[in-house]
């Protein structure tokens, strides 16, 4: 019963601030600790030997010692309709999209098949740990209502909503200004705050929508406080230069965002790679978010994002899978490869920085951070646990570690759906691992 009052007991790591800011104090790490879980939330989190002592002794205890425990991943950006082209060859961001994406998000006016994706998706995202996604559907309005039924079952924490897209796209994909206005208002009122779903306003981006298309985004996002908006921006060059000729008026691309209204707290841009210190700083002062898609940028070969320039003006930044133009539902190997990228760009992501953008960090991006992202009393009781030596390799690896830091970045860099034992949400378990 969901409601029950239960004890995990295991490794227990979580972030209680940003590495990056206030180096060890911001990790607590109880090499054996305990959560106490109350109608599916936090209310105890201590060493097992001071907290059991006192709990009264029928309260069920779930042992997972030899486990590494955290709070459940954030993906703050993510396509659930490209599940089935993840790895698809050879193509940068547009020829991507046309040979792609486009053909297998034109089968979603099939409701059947989009519960059938829908589903699939979310077992695949827990099978990974991953307990919070941001995640465009489709054009169609019941694309929508099929990953919020999915997820509802879940019991999954969901931010979606239906792509708007009125030009530049194929005519079986397209909708027009008025009916995706209509059809995202409807859905907001459907979807948004119910159980633990939120809307998001999502127009694809910016060469996608007209004129009137985007200021209607920009007024649904106004209208409806509480409510998100994730788009796209600066991926790739030819995209860029593309934005340049269709709105000549604008400063730069995020320039387009914000004379549409569509900078702002809870507006969140996938990629943000191919921009300039003053879109940067326009970021920073509106409260809007970065989503950095590692395993996408490479795979799309769209660039390197600047992770120290973000910070240092004070952005908020989360990671992104980016499925399918990422190549991993893994938030372990979106982090594996953020690494990566960093080394490209010559700086540096220590394992517990990286591990707090999965988790706080990806928490504080989506404004989420009062009630997911860590083990802090009233928090959702959403967390993963990690088994440290899933592989042969794995544990090989393992036995020559000496430090907490050495141990994550081993998990973060050879590590993936194998490494889950098991996630949970709202205190019960959601997915285990068949040993
Ligand atoms: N830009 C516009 N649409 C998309 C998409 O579906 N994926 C990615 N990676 N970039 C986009
Ligand atoms: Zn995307």
């Amino acid at each position: 019963a969901p409601q029950r009052l239960h004890a995990i007991r295991g490794e227990l790591l979580h972030f209680v601030a940003d590495p990056a800011d206030q180096g060890a104090t911001s990790t607590e790490h109880l090499p054996d600790g305990v959560l106490l879980i109350e109608n599916g939330h936090i209310t105890e989190c201590g060493p097992a030997d001071a907290l059991l002592s006192r709990l009264p002794a029928h309260i069920p205890v779930t042992d997972y010692r030899g486990k590494l425990i955290m709070p459940g991943f954030v993906d703050t950006h993510i396509h659930y309709a490209q599940t089935d082209i993840i790895g698809s060859y050879g193509e940068q961001l547009l020829a991507w999209l046309e040979k792609y994406t486009f053909p297998t998000e034109r089968r979603f006016a099939d409701p059947a098949h989009a519960a059938e994706v829908a589903g699939f998706f979310c077992d695949e995202l827990l099978k990974n740990g991953t307990t919070t996604a941001m995640a465009f559907a489709t054009v169609h309005p019941t694309s929508v209502d099929a990953l919020f039924e999915a997820a509802q079952q879940r019991h999954m924490r969901m931010i979606a909503g239906k792509v708007l897209m009125d030009r530049n796209c194929p005519d079986f994909l397209a909708d027009t200004a008025e009916t995706g206005y209509a059809d995202s208002k409807a859905l907001i009122e459907k979807w948004h705050e119910r159980d633990r779903l939120l809307y998001a306003v999502t127009p694809r981006f910016a060469p996608t929508s007209s004129r009137e298309q985007m200021t209607l985004a920009g007024r649904l996002f106004a209208e409806h406080p509480g409510v998100y908006l994730q788009s796209h921006v600066a991926e790739n060059r030819g995209e860029v230069a593309w934005v340049t000729e269709l709105y000549p008026e604008a400063r730069s691309y995020l320039d387009v965002y914000d004379r549409y209204h569509q900078l702002g707290v809870r507006s969140v841009y996938a990629h943000c790679i191919w921009l300039d210190d003053a879109d940067r700083q326009r970021m920073a002062d509106t409260g809007a978010t970065m989503s950095f898609c590692p395993t996408s940028n490479l795979f799309l070969g769209s660039g390197l994002f600047d992770l120290d320039r973000a910070h240092q003006l004070g952005v908020r930044v989360g990671i992104g899978t980016d499925v399918g133009g990422g190549t991993s539902f893994s938030m372990l190997q979106a982090l594996n490869e953020a690494y990566k990228v960093l080394q490209l760009n010559g700086q540096q992501l220590s394992a517990e920085r990286a591990f707090y953008l999965a988790t706080l960090g990806g928490a504080r991006s989506l404004y989420l951070d009062d009630r997911i992202g860590n083990f802090k009393l009233g928090k959702e009781a959403d967390f993963v646990v990690i088994d440290p030596a899933a592989t042969p390799l794995l544990a090989r690896r393992m036995a020559h570690t000496r430090t907490l830091a050495e141990r994550l970045f081993v998990i973060m860099t050879l590590g993936d759906d194998r490494c889950i034992a098991a996630t949970h949400l709202l205190g019960e378990r959601a997915y285990v691992a068949q040993s």
